[in-house]
């Protein structure tokens, strides 16, 4: 039978004091709604659906999946409510699995741990031990410990209170259960809304047996109200990606000073240092080095290369055995060739670096496709742009750039050109030979320093 995920996205999230919908608020760099909708993609399905309300059309906007069935619920009325909205789209023999747009680190093994639980059961809810469970609805069983119902907090008397097995608010059941339960559900209750919970002791008044799933974890059920909770299941969630990294054999300075905000793939023997931070897709070699204090985005960093503190990566290649930084800027479209090094203060952006090129202080490095064995040196800028155009400067193989160069745009400096330093280079230079721009040095003999006078 195929599962559908209802994923419940209609909240206001008030508690967040924030002009952006709840469930588009991040964990890791991705929207809470966003984890859950990978983790429901996991599961065997065939299309999802959203209740959407507050905010949905920005919700919309940034969730395009072609799979997702948008139902709009007007008016929070409770979360039984929420899911009637949805009664047309859900086919009779599906699996509806329930789950919360703000209950972001929830895995789909435990989505499908609780649809196990249907394999004798007519409904299953998935349930977690608190030791403070206020605020939560109450599972309440029979003496022969069987579910027969959810009380909410609002609604229990004291003895209900005190139970402490809590209702998470996933549940699943057949789609065509389910409708009929919906059907049925009143506001009869202490905040006259629809509970979804009331279909519990709908289930079992026919007879229907009420199974739980019992998740050890809290973080993965714990849902978002404010930003405190965010922060919480933030570090919950990066403390999970530095274990899987310390797992793949990466060495982490200090597992708690580390965030991923994507993804990290990694090869053998890596060491990352304290504060380094890792923004959507990228991939790093065998035995790379990363310094404390790097934002490294959307890169690939080949083995043997080391990354010097306080270095900032962005959509840039990085080949074996370079050296970047310290305080080095690698921009977008930026190719490190194998054994390259950028050095301190060093900014380059979208330029080919040939093999063993060496860029090692001072220096902007703009448009330009730069040969192998290179050396730039420090405070050589290439004047890549007019205002109003942006031009290109090649570099040929085992050119020597004297220091304090300005490369003026479009220029090419043929190979194993030498340029002196000091010098502004508008006109390409000839093969093998030295080029300089220098106006001559003078001494004014005699000259005297002015003095102040008393
Ligand atoms: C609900 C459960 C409670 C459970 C708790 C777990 C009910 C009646 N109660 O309580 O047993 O312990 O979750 O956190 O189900 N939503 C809508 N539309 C609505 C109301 C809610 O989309 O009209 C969404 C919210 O955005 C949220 C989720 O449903 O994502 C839960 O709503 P919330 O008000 O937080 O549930 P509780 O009343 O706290
Ligand atoms: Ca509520």
């Amino acid at each position: 039978m195929k599962l559908l995920p209802i994923i419940l996205a209609a909240g206001q999230g008030s508690r967040m004091n924030s002009s952006l919908p709840k469930v588009l608020h991040q964990i890791g760099g991705k929207s809470m709604l966003r984890h859950v909708i990978d983790s429901c993609r996991q599961l065997d399905h065939e299309k999802l659906i959203i209740i959407y309300g507050h905010g949905g059309d920005l919700v919309k906007e940034q969730t395009t999946d072609s799979d997702i069935d948008w139902v709009l619920q007007a008016e929070q009325k409770g979360t039984g409510h929420a899911v009637l909205q949805a009664h047309d789209s859900i086919p009779d023999d599906n699996i509806v699995v329930i789950a919360y747009g703000d209950v972001p680190l929830i895995k789909s093994e435990t989505l499908n741990l609780l649809v196990s639980k249907l394999s004798d059961a007519s409904l299953s809810v998935l349930t977690t031990k608190l030791n403070d469970p206020s605020g939560y609805g109450r599972i309440i069983r029979d003496e022969n410990s069987k579910i027969s119902a959810i009380v909410e907090e609002k609604d229990a008397n004291e003895n209900q209170k005190l139970v402490n097995e809590i209702n998470t608010g996933f549940i699943a059941a057949k789609g065509k259960d389910l409708k009929r339960w919906l059907n049925q559900i009143k506001p009869d209750n202490n905040q006259a809304e629809y509970y979804l919970t009331d279909c519990i002791a709908l289930a079992v008044a026919e007879g229907g047996l009420v199974e739980a799933a019992v998740c050890d974890d809290h973080n993965e059920v714990q849902g978002v109200n404010n930003r405190i909770q965010q922060a919480q299941l933030e570090r919950a969630y990066q403390g999970e990606q530095a274990e899987q990294l310390m797992l793949k054999g990466v060495t982490l300075a200090d597992p708690s000073r580390i965030d991923v905000r994507g993804t990290v793939t990694v090869g053998k023997d890596v060491f990352i240092d304290i504060n380094n931070v890792f923004i959507g897709d990228n991939q790093i070699g065998d035995n790379v080095t990363i310094h404390p204090g790097c934002v490294i985005e959307n890169a690939v960093i080949g083995n043997n290369s080391e990354i010097h503190a306080n270095s900032v990566i962005e959509s840039a290649k990085i080949g074996s055995k370079c050296s970047v930084g310290p305080f080095a800027r690698v921009r977008p479209n930026t190719v490190l060739s194998d054994e390259a090094k950028v050095g301190n203060f060093v900014e380059i952006k979208k330029s080919i670096i040939g093999k063993g090129s060496k860029i090692s202080h001072l220096s902007y490095i703009g448009d330009t496709v730069m040969g192998d064995n290179v050396n730039i040196g420090a405070g050589t800028i290439t004047c890549n742009y007019d205002g109003v155009n942006k031009f290109q400067t090649t570099i040929g193989d085992d050119v020597f750039i004297g220091s304090d160069t300005q490369l003026v745009a479009p220029v090419t400096v043929a190979n194993r050109s030498t340029i002196g330093a000091g010098s502004t280079i508008t006109k390409n230079t000839p093969e093998n030979e030295l080029t300089l721009s220098r106006s001559k040095q003078l001494t004014l003999k005699g000259w005297q320093r002015p003095t102040k006078n008393k």
